[in-house]
């Protein structure tokens, strides 16, 4: 399977501001797993430190639909549904799941409405894994880069996936490479040519599923914002992206 490992180059500021607070957010974790109460300094210096200094990394990821898709069984029994319609058996258990993975409860009716779908992993009416999918012709917000202020505008036969979610008790079992696929074999036969998605460089279990479904990626995007205004870019092309990913407001991206 190949990887996707995301290496961004650490600057002087990474090195000065960057590092500190890692270690401040690190051992805030600590100490409340331990059920510990971190001091009131530290705690405001979490808070608060991001209004002088925060870094956000998306990797940009695309996948040809061109060559033949073969299927990935993921290591539970589960059925792959296709929930298009609000009036669907299953859209109650995706508002739940909506609620558990996203705490976002119309995100479901709203999405369904304008044009969304969503690729369900089920084991009789027990939703364990989704994910949903947009196109250019579909109005929701997605795709959206919000945290790096960029808007990617997809190309014509393109389907973009976003919010994807495993139960926490079903992951590593491959129920997103094998919802990846079986979304992308199903479009492919309508017509669609390319997926891509957004994922943060933390996220290595979503890279790693990404990768397994044969994504690639296409640009690392960073963001580093400094006293809440001056906002800084830099954008790594890894190989040439098909969708267009423009900064919004005019923001001069580098
Ligand atoms: C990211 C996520 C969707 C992956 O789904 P999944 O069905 O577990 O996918 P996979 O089975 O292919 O596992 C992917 C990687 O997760 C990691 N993983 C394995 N078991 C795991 C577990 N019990 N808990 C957490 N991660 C695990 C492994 O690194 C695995 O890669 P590997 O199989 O090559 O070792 C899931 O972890 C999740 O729902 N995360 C929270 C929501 C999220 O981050 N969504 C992505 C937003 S873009």
């Amino acid at each position: 399977m190949a990887t996707i490992s995301v290496r961004t180059k650490r600057t002087a500021v990474d090195r000065l501001i960057g590092r500190p607070i890692d270690w401040l957010k690190r051992e805030r974790e600590k100490w409340e797993k331990e059920g510990l109460r971190p001091w009131v300094w530290r705690n405001f210096l979490v808070e608060v430190w991001p209004f002088f200094y925060d870094k956000k990394t998306i990797v940009w990821l695309e996948k040809d639909l061109l060559d033949d898709i073969e299927p990935i069984e993921a290591k539970v029994r589960a059925q792959i549904k296709v929930v298009d319609d609000s009036g669907d058996d299953l859209a109650p258990s995706l508002v739940k799941a909506a609620e558990i993975g996203w705490r976002e409860s119309n995100f479901v009716a709203e999405t369904l409405e304008k044009g969304g779908k969503c690729y369900v992993a089920v084991d009789g009416n027990n939703v364990l894994a989704y994910l949903w999918i947009t196109t250019r012709s579909v109005a929701t917000k997605e795709p959206h880069l919000g945290d790096v202020d960029c808007e990617p505008v997809l190309s014509e036969n393109e389907f973009y996936i976003f919010k994807v979610f495993t139960f926490p008790q079903y992951r590593g079992l491959r129920l997103i490479p094998a919802l990846i696929v079986a979304a992308a074999q199903d479009l492919k036969s309508k017509g669609y040519r390319r997926a891509s998605m957004a994922v943060h460089d933390w996220n290595n279990p979503m890279l790693r599923a990404a990768a397994r479904a044969g994504f690639a990626t296409c640009e690392i995007i960073t963001r580093y914002r400094l006293f809440l205004i001056l906002r800084l870019y830099r954008r790594k092309h890894i190989r040439p992206c098909r969708a267009t990913i423009r900064p919004k407001g005019g923001v001069k991206l580098r």
